[in-house]
């Protein structure tokens, strides 16, 4: 079945960069209505200027997902605009260098408001407005690193954890209700977040050619390689395919040694 989203309303957290851009681009080209719920003005205001330029429907609502008021508002304004909401895609994360015993309190807090109370918070004021129209699907964006470990990424391991368990819990409440809810666990990704990893290493070039070495594909993914798979788990096409996290990594947790 080809992944149809003609006409449905999308919510991308996000979206004005990487990954939740390349989705926001690829679901304004399958005709689906995009808001880009973006903290960053400028990069926000670029893709929705990108997207229409296009002729897609694109509406910036400036958004930062870890705080309730704004997101409540955000979802509003959303249905106010454009009748209805049919599919949310929890993008927004954020990325924090750190071990375990050398993590701040205050880096902890950071990242799980926004890496995983954001995921609460957004679907949280999703869910009721897909009710109302018979349901919906949520695709979140996790990571591999919900599956396996970093010993550099304390807090934001724990919080992409905690994503896959809120996805089977929330799957598991709102399936008889219409709405599916799944997670994609990418490997890296070739955005900003990435690249500012690799450029904190002396030789972020070698460092980009020995990560890269590590996977059965022998590179990185590109943003639109999760972009398609967000459109098949947003879409009809995966329609029996609900709890679920769908591992998109080039083969690199398929190795043991
Ligand atoms: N890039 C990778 O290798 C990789 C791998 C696995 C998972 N992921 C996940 O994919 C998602 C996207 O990552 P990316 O690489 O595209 O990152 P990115 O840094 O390029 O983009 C993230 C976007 O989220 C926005 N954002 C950050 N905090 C926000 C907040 N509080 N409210 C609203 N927007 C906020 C940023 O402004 C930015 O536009 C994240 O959930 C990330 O954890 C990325």
């Amino acid at each position: 079945m080809a992944a149809r989203i003609d006409g449905n309303v999308a919510i991308v957290t996000g979206a004005g960069s990487g990954i939740g851009e390349a989705i926001a681009r690829r679901f304004a080209e399958e005709n689906a209505a995009v808001v880009i719920a973006e903290c960053n003005h400028a990069a926000g205001a670029r893709v929705e200027a990108d997207i229409r330029a296009r002729g897609g429907r694109a509406l910036f609502i400036p958004t930062d997902v870890s705080r309730a008021p704004e997101v409540e508002a955000m979802v509003r304004r959303s249905v106010a605009e454009f009748g209805r909401l049919d599919i949310l895609v929890n993008n927004a994360a954020i990325q924090i260098l750190g071990r375990l015993a050398e993590t701040s309190e205050e880096d902890w807090d950071r990242i799980q408001s926004v890496n995983l109370k954001g995921v609460f918070l957004c679907s949280k004021y999703a869910i009721p407005e897909m009710l109302r129209t018979g349901g919906g699907s949520i695709v979140n964006i996790a990571s591999v690193l919900a599956l396996v470990g970093d010993p550099d990424l304390a807090a934001y391991c724990a919080a992409k954890g905690g994503v896959l368990a809120l996805t089977r819990a929330a799957a598991l409440a709102y399936g008889p209700l219409g709405i599916r809810v799944n997670a994609v666990c990418p490997g890296d990704v070739d955005t900003p977040m990435v690249r500012d990893y690799f450029n904190k290493d002396p030789n972020p070039e070698a460092l980009r050619r020995e990560i890269s070495s590590k996977y059965a594909l022998r590179r990185i993914a590109e943003p639109r390689e999760i972009a398609e798979a967000a459109l098949y788990l947003a879409s009809d096409a995966s329609s029996f395919i609900t709890g679920t996290a769908l591992v998109i990594d080039g083969g690199l947790t398929a190795k043991c040694y």
